[in-house]
């Protein structure tokens, strides 16, 4: 199961839309996928006294569980002053070190204009690198007017298949995968 983790609060996000676009290519190739709405599931900020032993039931041990779950995650943000949001950066505050521990990572970032978009999944890499996690390494750094029917949307598609590629063919089990804690 692909784990989709949305950052952005809006009511018609552009960030969801394309994520779901990613969410449907996983489903097709029966990789099955989840979303979790950070906004509606997990909008409270992060207790730093939960984070050694969470208490159960609390926001940290429900995310916590959530995210072990799954055999990879696809983070997707929207820009915020050319890096990604904080609910996004809240929610990765709430795992441990090793949270995506040979699992792979896809990144995708929706900005108003055409630069800060690629930014934000660079910075993005560094926080999947952080949690131990394999960025893949087609990103898909977008903006809306990518939603536009016919090349923009055809070319966005492309990337989302190549991206979603790259997510399923990981094939390494994550229970062989040595950690360095
Ligand atoms: C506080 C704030 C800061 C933003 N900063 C940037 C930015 O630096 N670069 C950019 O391209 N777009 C920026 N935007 C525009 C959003 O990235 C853009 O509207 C995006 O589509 C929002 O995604 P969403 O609809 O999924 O929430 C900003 C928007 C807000 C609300």
């Amino acid at each position: 199961m692909i784990l989709g983790i949305l950052g952005s609060a809006a009511k018609d996000s552009v960030t969801r839309e394309i994520l779901l676009r990613a969410g449907e290519r996983v489903d097709r190739a029966n990789g099955g996928f989840e979303l979790i709405d950070l906004a509606v599931e997990f909008p409270k900020p992060h207790a730093l006294e939960d984070y050694d032993a969470p208490p159960p039931g609390s926001q940290t041990a429900l995310l916590r569980a959530r995210v072990a779950r799954a055999d990879g995650a696809v983070l997707a943000t929207p820009v915020y002053h050319g890096s990604y949001s904080a609910l996004l950066k809240n929610a990765l505050d709430h795992l441990t070190g090793d949270a995506l521990a040979g699992r792979p990572v896809g990144l995708i970032a929706a900005g108003g204009g055409p630069r800060g978009a690629g930014t934000a999944c660079d910075q993005l890499r560094t926080v999947v690198r952080a949690l131990s996690g394999w960025a893949a390494p087609t990103h898909v750094a977008t903006t809306a007017a990518d939603l536009t029917p016919g090349e923009p949307l055809d070319f966005l598609d492309r990337r989302l298949d190549v991206l979603v590629g790259e997510l399923l063919s990981f094939g390494t089990s994550s229970a062989s995968f040595p950690v360095l804690r």
